[in-house]
């Protein structure tokens, strides 16, 4: 990867790991604890155990501090489509987001993959940077356009999600 290094979290004992279904209940936790959208426990267990391969765990000693849940759709396979990070908020701003992308795409499962994919609320200016941030230090576009508009979510609390396109990688 291309670009700056990640600052001191990288010295302490971050580990970067895919995911068991033990690992599940803290994913929930984490987000629960978070402005992020809380699916149910099941939904994280069954990441952990159908998607490990997409998925990464970041911890510190023992503790969940980040994750990132993704898969590569069965019609797209030059796609990994980011569901969800995660960092426990003591955590943020130290890197731990941008080297969970970069675990997921160094995995052998990624190896075809060209673009990377998530969907990124207007407001939400952690995740828009990460993403940029991302396509910056990979030296490709970022294209963003419309995923499901606030009128496809239930009730008027949902803000439109846009896609963040990210690529071409050449991951080889
Ligand atoms: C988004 C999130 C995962 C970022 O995690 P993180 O480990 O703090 O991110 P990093 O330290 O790797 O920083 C990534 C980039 O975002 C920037 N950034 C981090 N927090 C930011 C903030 N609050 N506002 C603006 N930019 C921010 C960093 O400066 C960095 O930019 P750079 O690559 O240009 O240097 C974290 O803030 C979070 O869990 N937020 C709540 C959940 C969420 O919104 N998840 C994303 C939706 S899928």
């Amino acid at each position: 990867m291309k670009g700056k290094l990640m600052p001191a979290i990288e010295k302490e004992t971050l580990t970067l790991t895919k995911p068991g279904v033990d690992d599940g209940a803290a994913m929930w936790e984490l987000v629960n604890n978070s402005s992020l959208d809380l699916n149910s426990p099941y939904k994280y267990l069954m990441m952990c155990k159908f998607f490990a391969d997409t998925c990464v765990t970041a911890k510190v000693e023992d503790r969940l501090a980040g994750f990132v849940t993704a898969f590569i759709p069965p019609e797209a396979d030059d796609t990994v489509f980011v569901w969800q990070v995660g960092v426990d908020s003591s955590f943020r701003g130290q890197g731990i987001a941008s080297r969970m992308l970069s675990e997921l795409m160094s995995r052998d499962v990624c190896r075809n993959v060209r673009y990377l994919e998530a969907t990124v609320t207007p407001t939400n200016d952690a995740s828009d940077s990460l993403f940029k941030g991302f396509a910056r230090r990979h030296e490709v576009d970022c294209e963003i356009k419309t995923c499901f508009p606030s009128r496809l979510f239930p009730g008027n609390g949902h803000e439109s999600e846009l896609t963040y396109r990210i690529g071409p990688l050449n991951n080889k």
